[in-house]
């Protein structure tokens, strides 16, 4: 009897690019994730389910053994803080910046600065390691109208194209983190199941770099 097991995967624009990969290593979902309402999905193989939630959630269900393993953004494990897990493979999906942003031009900013962001924790640790006291302000989406609006001086964001920054009048200012999606193990789970953990890791590890050889050769 196998034991079962659960992957937590991040709904948004991650799931998209996180099908093809696990259906490289063998694991598709037995109906249409898009089309359904459901939040557990049952796969090809009897003992493997996936549930599909929010991003940021992904870690919290893994670390407390809800999901055995999960893909998220290294900015989501960032901000949690990586507590139970382990990382064990770059799926190299959903590559961008986390990087520190302001208006164009901006004055240097006199007195402690605002830093709009959803990183609390890594906004903290960040500004903390140059030994800048800041406030930071939490939002929850849409950072870049903050300093717009003067809510605050900077933000901490993603950046990929650069685009959003542009069209509202910021530039990037500092790096902070090259982001990309990671699966990970909960730690109990890695202890207890890795006899079944150990194959999916193989496979998704080989599909990561079939795709990675296919992008470099066009
Ligand atoms: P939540 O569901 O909690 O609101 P979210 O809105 O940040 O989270 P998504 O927008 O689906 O969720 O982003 C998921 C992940 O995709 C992020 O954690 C990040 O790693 C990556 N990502 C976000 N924006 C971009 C982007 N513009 N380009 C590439 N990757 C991105
Ligand atoms: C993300 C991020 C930036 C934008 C960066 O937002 O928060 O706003 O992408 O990408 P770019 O550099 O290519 O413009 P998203 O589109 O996910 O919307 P959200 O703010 O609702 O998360």
């Amino acid at each position: 009897m196998k034991e079962q097991l659960t992957i937590a995967l991040s709904k948004g624009r991650i799931l998209k690019e996180t099908l093809p990969l696990l259906a490289a290593a063998d694991i598709t979902p037995a109906e249409d994730i898009f089309s359904s309402r459901k939040l557990i999905f049952d796969t090809n193989h009897s003992h493997i389910k996936l549930v599909v939630i929010r991003a940021t959630d992904v870690p919290t269900y893994v670390e407390y053994g809800g999901a055995d393993m999960g893909i998220a953004g290294k900015d989501v494990l960032m901000e949690h803080g990586g507590a139970g897990l382990y990382e064990p493979l770059d799926l190299e999906i959903a590559r961008c910046k986390l990087m520190v942003a302001g208006m164009k031009n901006a004055a240097p900013v006199s007195g402690r600065m605002k830093v709009a962001t959803k990183f609390v924790n890594v906004t903290k640790e960040f500004f903390a390691r140059q030994g800048a006291q800041v406030d930071i302000i939490k939002l929850y989406g849409a950072m870049e109208l903050a300093p717009i609006m003067g809510l605050a001086d900077r933000i901490v964001d993603i950046v990929d194209t650069g685009n959003t920054l542009r069209a509202n009048g910021l530039e990037p200012m500092e790096h902070i983190a090259d982001i990309s999606s990671r699966f990970v193990v909960g730690q109990p789970s890695m202890k207890i199941k890795h006899a079944q953990i150990q194959p999916i890791l193989d496979q998704l590890g080989a599909a990561v770099r079939a795709k990675r050889d296919q992008e470099a050769q066009s």
